[in-house]
């Protein structure tokens, strides 16, 4: 966790946007008491049809006047804050650098490309018959670091730096040792991998939004490779690639390319924008799609071992009950009177399971039990990003402690909204803190958590983040954990209704 505060410094390019969040009180909530996906009363949503029409003529005005660009785009910053890819399509042997997006760089190559890791290089190289004369110059140069945290210079200073190079001339270019006739992607492991929220954000989702395009039929070249991430993201990438992964700094081989894409793209956070891939209209829930394919084959052998040993069928079913998954935090932002909230959630009515992620266990059987859920509850940290993980329509209640709105709603409320969850952020109060034992009551720490965050990060994450926990006041509690339960009855009901016509 020592790394997730790198999220925070978001606060400095975002400020300026709207965020809702934190829904604790009864009078904000609709009919069912939850917050839906696309009725939020208090966020203004640009009606997604505009969007595609805006984007459409967009497109046609960019065919035809490419020099408006610079204004049409300032537009989209102003709106998304990234925009659409301006390197949509490049000709043959030409290098393309998107640089415009605040989050990642991407650069494109065409033609003949050949990787040299001892140089850290990509090559392309122009057949010689352009006016180019010839040598061993380059022509062209850039240099790149396939991350996607641009804004965060610290962690892109740590980040491998590759010289993408076209060369023209006839003098002899390396040998390919390994020829592939399908596409590569190149992307860095590095950064702030080792924390979930990072993993999906920086990595898979703009993994997905840059390679789906090549259903497949795509190689990825890693830098910074961990044997570790293959083998934790092993079944999502069998789903995005038929060809094993490259490690680019170990693997002495040249390999040569018919087209490069160096760097990912990637729109919000966790989040997939059907308007910025022209031409492939992928949601969120397309990657929430992926991900259930992705795990499958896994949960389905699983299943099968437990039958093997129980000798008997498991029918998921069995349990008829709500089910409400506790993802449990131990050491900060821990739930200290997790134990009667789970005999709460029971006498309530739910099938109560209390999950403890930890970093080694196999996400395939995280995604089990969370795709088996009916309600989730978890305190703000990096493990709510498993909301990923959860069946669109079902409840997710985010728990707020003091002093992390912004955080919990932008990397957790928002994109869990889009997936189509009913999103729930309970804010606590300062009674429910820990830290309402250490301060005096009068405390800005207690009173006004905003300006001990403008002070700066350190003080975020020393005195929010990794000093604190909660004590869920129970009967504040209670009433959401009532609504959650009764709409789920009423969803079940109405999904068994339909099955029985
Ligand atoms: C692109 O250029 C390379 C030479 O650099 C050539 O071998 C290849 O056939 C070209 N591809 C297309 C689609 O024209
Ligand atoms: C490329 O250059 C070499 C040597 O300069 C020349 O023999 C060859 O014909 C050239 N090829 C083309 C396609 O111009
Ligand atoms: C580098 O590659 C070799 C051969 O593929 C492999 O045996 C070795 O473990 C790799 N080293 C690292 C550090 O990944
Ligand atoms: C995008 O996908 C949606 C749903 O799959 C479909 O209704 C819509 O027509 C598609 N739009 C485009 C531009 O392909
Ligand atoms: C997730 O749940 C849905 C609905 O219950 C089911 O159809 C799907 O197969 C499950 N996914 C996995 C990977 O088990
Ligand atoms: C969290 O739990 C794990 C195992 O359940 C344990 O190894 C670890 O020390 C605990 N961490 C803290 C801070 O309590």
């Amino acid at each position: 966790m020592v790394k997730y505060h790198k999220d925070f410094l978001h606060t400095h390019w975002r400020k300026g946007k709207e965020y809702i969040f934190a829904v604790d009180e009864v009078s904000a909530l609709n009919p069912l008491g939850l917050i839906s996906s696309f009725h939020s009363p208090t966020k203004t949503f640009k009606p997604k049809f505009l969007y595609f029409a805006f984007f459409a003529l967009v497109s046609c005005i960019l065919l035809l006047f490419p020099m408006l660009f610079s204004l049409t785009s300032s537009f989209y910053e102003s709106e998304t804050g990234v925009k659409p890819f301006l390197c949509l399509s490049v000709p043959n042997e030409t290098l393309c650098c998107d640089r415009s997006s605040r989050r990642s760089d991407t650069c494109i190559m065409k033609g003949d490309i050949r990787t040299d890791p001892a140089t850290s290089s990509i090559t392309l190289y122009r057949s010689n018959h352009t006016a180019y004369g010839g040598g061993r110059e380059a022509i062209q140069h850039e240099k790149i670091r396939p991350y996607t945290r641009k804004w965060e210079t610290h962690v892109m200073d740590t980040i491998d730096e590759l010289d993408l190079l076209v060369k023209t001339g006839s003098w002899p270019r390396h040998t390919c040792d390994v020829v592939h006739d399908v596409p590569a992607v190149f992307f860095s492991t590095g950064g702030f991998t080792g924390n979930l929220y990072h993993e999906f954000n920086d990595g898979i989702t703009p993994l997905y939004i840059t390679s789906q395009e090549f259903n497949r039929k795509v190689v990825f070249v890693i830098l910074e490779y961990h044997y570790w991430w293959i083998t934790k993201y092993g079944d999502i990438l069998s789903q995005l690639s038929d060809y094993p992964p490259i490690d680019f700094s170990n693997d002495t081989r040249v390999h040569c390319f018919p087209e490069t894409i160096v760097g990912l793209r990637i729109h919000d956070e966790l989040s997939v924008d059907p308007a910025l891939m022209p031409g492939h209209n992928r949601t969120i829930s397309d990657f929430h799609d992926l991900l259930d394919r992705s795990y499958q084959p896994r949960i389905s052998s699983i299943i099968e071992d437990e039958e093997r040993e129980a000798g008997t069928e498991i029918h998921a079913d069995q349990i008829t009950r709500p089910k409400l998954v506790i993802v449990a935090r131990n050491g900060s932002r821990a739930i200290t009177n997790q134990d009667a909230l789970v005999k709460l959630a029971e006498e309530i009515g739910f099938f109560v399971e209390v999950l403890k992620p930890e970093r080694s266990t196999e996400l395939a059987k995280i995604y089990r039990v969370l795709n088996s859920s009916d309600v989730v509850v978890g305190v703000h940290g990096a493990a709510m990003t498993h909301f990923l993980f959860m069946k669109p329509g079902s409840v997710f209640i985010q728990v707020i402690p003091l002093g992390t709105d912004w955080a919990a709603a932008t990397y957790y409320g928002e994109p869990a909204m889009k997936l189509g969850l009913n999103y729930i952020g309970y804010k606590i109060l300062a009674k429910e803190s820990s830290l309402y034992q250490d301060y005096s009551k009068d405390d800005p720490i207690l009173m006004d958590p905003d300006s001990v965050n403008k002070k700066g990060w350190e003080f975020t994450k020393k005195i929010y983040l990794d000093s604190q926990n909660v004590r869920l006041d129970l009967g504040r509690f209670q009433k959401h954990l009532l609504r959650a339960y009764y709409f789920t009855r009423a969803r079940k009901n109405r999904r068994s209704r339909r099955l029985s016509v």
